[in-house]
């Protein structure tokens, strides 16, 4: 592969992970297939466009949220340096991202454990995609802001770190309005493919950079949709 987006670069590059879209529904078909050689390259990342890259660095953000702590300290203190997309703060990002991501796959390629971390913000996110047509980086963004108040929720993060996060992600202009009618939310996140009966694989955080998996109920999951308030 030679990995033009950022969303690429940080995330979907690594790990062999193909999937196509079905019916209405994300991913829903797909193999796992891996790649000889991967190249990185921030320069080619000057010509995405603004939507497009921040879609990218809602990934990049995941990632920081579900296991490096000193890459969200990162992001969350250099600020300006990512807007103007400086070459040698992105080169070290992505590294960051590429060596979790790598370590995650090779313990778990064909994602029977382990691996379900990097859906973090995925089961609302595929929801919120499929129903409001955004860029996956910006409905995983708004995704991650209701698994993290789902964490809050279970007293897993305090307000703070919660507070900490919707900030980031608001400050990066990452969290679209959404607002899926609770009859449409329930529909939208039974077609996760990870769904199995009537349960679906939940990513919380225990903490910023540390995340755990726990089966929750389809319908605890649109409940919790139907009754949060969002940072925007
Ligand atoms: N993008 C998530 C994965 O590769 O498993």
């Amino acid at each position: 592969y030679v990995s033009t987006s950022l969303l690429s670069q940080v995330d979907a590059s690594t790990g062999g992970k193909n999937g196509v879209n079905l019916e209405g529904a994300k991913n829903v078909l797909g193999c796992f297939k891996q790649p000889e050689f991967v190249i990185c390259d921030p320069a080619m990342l000057s010509t995405l466009t603004e939507e497009e890259y921040y879609s990218g660095l809602a990934e990049l953000i995941k990632t920081a949220l579900i296991g490096n702590r000193k890459l969200f300290d990162l992001i969350e203190n250099n600020q300006a340096g990512i807007s103007r997309r400086d070459p040698g703060l992105l080169s070290m990002c992505i590294s960051m991202a590429v060596n979790f991501k790598a370590a995650v796959v090779t313990e778990d390629e064909k994602e029977t454990g382990l691996r379900r971390i990097l859906n973090f913000g995925h089961t609302y996110g595929h929801a919120i995609e499929m129903y409001k047509s955004y860029r996956h980086g910006y409905a995983v963004a708004a995704g991650m802001e209701l698994a993290s108040g789902f964490s809050l929720s279970r007293g897993m993060i305090t307000r703070e770190e919660h507070n900490r996060i919707t900030g980031l992600l608001n400050s990066y202009g990452l969290l679209p309005g959404h607002d899926i009618p609770a009859d449409q939310i329930t529909q939208l996140i039974m077609k996760d493919k990870k769904k199995s009966g009537n349960e679906v694989s939940f990513v919380f955080l225990n903490g910023i950079g540390n995340a755990v998996t726990e089966k929750v109920t389809v319908s605890e999951a649109a409940e919790f949709y139907s009754q949060y308030k969002p940072a925007n």
